[in-house]
């Protein structure tokens, strides 16, 4: 299956999909092209460090949100891309680009969905003084952080915790998390009936 990711930013959850991928732990997966929308981000320098196709699309340059999309959408499409991964993009999708890869666009978000969708996940479950938070990997559909949810890993708050230490911890998960799927949906092991999704086991 052939996986383009999407990024906006340091590329911490991109470099666990590549290092997933040297270790051959990613199955019928195979990262194909990676794709921003900030030009010097870290996860452009990760892409061109393993040698990854990529390409760079700026949200200002473009017209409107349907120009932008319909960019990426060709981007994407000329890499044969089968299943697309928003790996900290943070740019909200339009129709069109869902509809161009149906079912076949997944998000990795740092709260355990429904709650804490947005930016900065991991700062609003700190301050709301939950005791457990986490990450989600969900499929992506038309609004923020909503879709069927694929998995979780719950993450403990600790009383000592900080905002920056929460972050760190619940990143560490996603990077765990985010391959572990992107396998197990390469492997036909993932369906989805209505909102509930199942992972038959591997
Ligand atoms: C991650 O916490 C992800 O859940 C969120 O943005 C962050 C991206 O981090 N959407 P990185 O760029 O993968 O290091």
């Amino acid at each position: 299956m052939r996986v383009g990711v999407l990024a906006s930013g340091t590329g911490s959850n991109l470099q666990a999909l590549i290092d997933a991928g040297a270790r051959g732990q990613l199955g019928p997966a195979r990262l194909v092209v990676v794709g921003v929308n900030v030009p010097d981000c870290g996860a452009l320098s990760r892409a061109r460090g393993a040698g990854l196709a990529t390409f760079v699309v700026e949200h200002r340059g473009q017209p409107s949100r349907d120009a932008f999309d319909q960019t990426l959408i060709a981007a994407l499409q000329a890499h044969g891309v089968q299943l697309v991964v928003l790996a900290g993009f943070m740019r909200i999708l339009t129709p069109a680009f869902l509809n161009a890869f149906p079912g076949r666009v997944i998000n990795v978000h740092p709260s355990l969905l429904p709650a804490f969708p947005g930016v900065h996940g991991q700062a609003q479950a700190y301050r709301h003084g939950v005791k457990v938070t986490g990450c989600t990997v969900h499929f992506v559909e038309d609004g923020v952080d909503s879709g069927p949810i694929i998995a979780q890993i719950p993450v403990s708050v600790l009383d000592d915790d900080d905002e920056e230490s929460l972050r760190l911890r619940i990143l560490a998960e996603e990077h765990r998390l985010l391959p572990a799927v992107v396998r197990q949906i390469a492997e036909g092991r993932v369906t989805v009936a209505g909102r509930r999704v199942r992972i038959a086991p591997g």
